[in-house]
């Protein structure tokens, strides 16, 4: 008789646990998650192994700050940075430097890149969750950013667009399929610029759009290679 208080009890227990974690707010780049001595670190090596094919400036050859860095990283993780960094780096022999040579040079990227240190190195277990992010909090991705939106296709005019669009997000942090067919939808109404194949049987359904954004945050649409209906109906 006794064990249905003992399951409510675990119900609420677990319910507050999960109220917990979502409102801790998520670590940045600004709040200083490498050291000076180990970004310091990370240039010794980067005039070793790096600076043959990177200008550590905002120009030059395969510029390394400013503008390409947030085209490639920005709403990304410094985990995903260092995955990206060990896996493909130095381009011809990748993952030929140990992981805390590694560890540095992301160091130095983020300090490259204006972002503050601090107490503490960047470690082991520290970079995954850290997200690159504007420190005005700006969620928008940048121009020419790979992303991916769900919505409503319909036509305006000649032209196709979808509605009630989400945010754009990262392409590669593609939902799993299931999920896009339920997500609640955004507000937006965002063009679909260069559409090559037809899309009329697509017409009215749930789709999800991958392309590269015009414009800071899609504001001129987005230049579409991929559509895929999520589900038949919309919203
Ligand atoms: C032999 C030349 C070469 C060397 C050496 C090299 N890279 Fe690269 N790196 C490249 C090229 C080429 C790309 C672009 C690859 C692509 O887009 O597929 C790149 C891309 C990158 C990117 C992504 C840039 C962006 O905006 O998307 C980072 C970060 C990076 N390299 C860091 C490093 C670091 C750190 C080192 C030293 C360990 C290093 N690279 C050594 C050639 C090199």
């Amino acid at each position: 008789m006794h064990s249905i208080p003992v399951a409510g009890l675990l119900v609420a227990v677990s319910a507050s646990l999960g109220a917990a974690q979502t409102s801790a707010p998520p670590r940045t780049v600004w709040d200083g998650v490498y050291t000076e001595a180990q970004a310091a670190r990370g240039l010794m090596a980067f005039g070793q192994s790096c600076a043959g094919c990177h200008a550590l400036a905002a120009e030059g050859k395969a510029p390394l700050v400013g503008d390409s860095f947030w085209k490639s990283f920005s709403q990304k993780t410094v985990g995903e940075l260092f995955e990206y960094v060990s896996a493909n780096m130095p381009n011809g022999t990748p993952g030929s430097l140990n992981e805390a040579t590694y560890r540095d040079l992301v160091a130095l990227l983020l300090k490259s890149n204006g972002f503050p240190a601090g107490a503490a190195e960047l470690g082991p277990n520290t970079t995954a969750g850290v997200q690159i992010v504007p420190k005005d909090g700006g969620t928008a991705l940048p121009a020419n950013a790979l992303a991916r939106v769900v919505g409503c296709l319909s036509r305006s005019g000649t032209d196709w667009v979808v509605t009630r669009a989400t945010t754009p997000e990262r392409a590669e942090r593609a939902a799993e399929g299931g999920e896009d067919a339920t997500r609640p939808l955004g507000t937006r109404t965002m063009p679909l610029k260069f559409v090559v194949t037809r899309l009329d049987g697509l017409a009215g359904s749930r789709v999800a759009v991958s392309g590269l954004l015009i414009g800071d945050g899609g504001a001129d649409g987005i230049n579409v290679t991929v559509v895929s209906r999520v589900a038949p109906k919309c919203p």
